[in-house]
């Protein structure tokens, strides 16, 4: 796998032919499948659950593409979503700590059911939730629009909170995926890669294109022409 990950989120996908979009994508170099999960509850729009979850994945198997899926929780309560995503093929489950009551418990669930677990973070959401968990999760996500919505503005103060998880995340010496979730593009993927993200989620700015392969492809430059500014 690359070092970098690019994580399409299906959100922004024609959903009527969801399999042959994902089939697409990966095709075009896509590293993670990023699966927005709405509860209209949580955040007040309503998307999909584990059966399509399930479906899709079966879908992938049959063609023999084991793509990871990465399952973007926005709901509350988290718990009892978990073990049901976990059977529908979910290879990370992450999720808003003020959602759940038992943060730490939640992130043991997710692991025993075989899951990466991560923890996600609004803009407004202090790092510090991270403080005592560092040993039990497996990637930060920073929202950099508030969650509910694809096709939003980047927030800027999230290229400053990145080098902070980044730090913590480095000082707590963990195998820990730093990712980012919201109006990345190719014109600013750079300096959000500089800012120390690794995995990129992109609904519009991927499937809002003609070409898939082309954008992704676009996306990588950029982050390679940052590493190696940043040398
Ligand atoms: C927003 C979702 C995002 C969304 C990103 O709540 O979590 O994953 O699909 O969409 P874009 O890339 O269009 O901002
Ligand atoms: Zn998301």
């Amino acid at each position: 796998m690359n070092d970098f990950w690019i994580a399409p989120s299906i959100l922004a996908a024609d959903f009527a032919r969801l399999g042959e979009e994902v089939e697409t994508v990966v095709a075009g170099g896509a590293d993670l499948i990023h699966f927005d999960v709405m509860d209209n509850h949580y955040v007040p729009a309503l998307t999909i659950g584990p059966p399509v979850c399930e479906k899709l994945r079966d879908h992938l198997r049959a063609r023999e593409i084991d793509a990871p899926i990465d399952v973007h929780l926005m709901v509350k309560p988290v718990d009892a979503i978990v073990p049901e995503f976990a059977r529908a093929g979910a290879s990370y489950i992450s999720f808003h700590p003020e959602a759940s009551e038992h943060v730490d418990r939640t992130l043991q669930l997710i692991r025993d059911a075989g899951c990466k677990a991560g923890l996600v973070f609004n803009p407004a959401t202090p790092l510090s939730w991270l403080d005592h968990l560092t040993d039990k999760v497996d990637l930060v996500l920073l929202m950099s629009v508030n969650p509910g919505f694809g096709g939003q503005k980047f927030i800027e103060s999230t290229i400053d909170k990145l080098a902070a998880a980044r730090e913590a995340i480095d000082r707590s010496g963990r195998d820990i995926r730093l990712e980012v979730d919201g109006g990345v593009k190719v014109d600013n993927i750079g300096r959000i890669a500089k800012a120390g993200a690794d995995t990129f989620v992109a609904g519009t700015a991927i499937f809002g294109t003609e070409d898939y392969a082309e954008t992704i492809a676009a996306m990588r430059d950029e982050i390679a022409r940052a590493n190696h500014v940043a040398g």
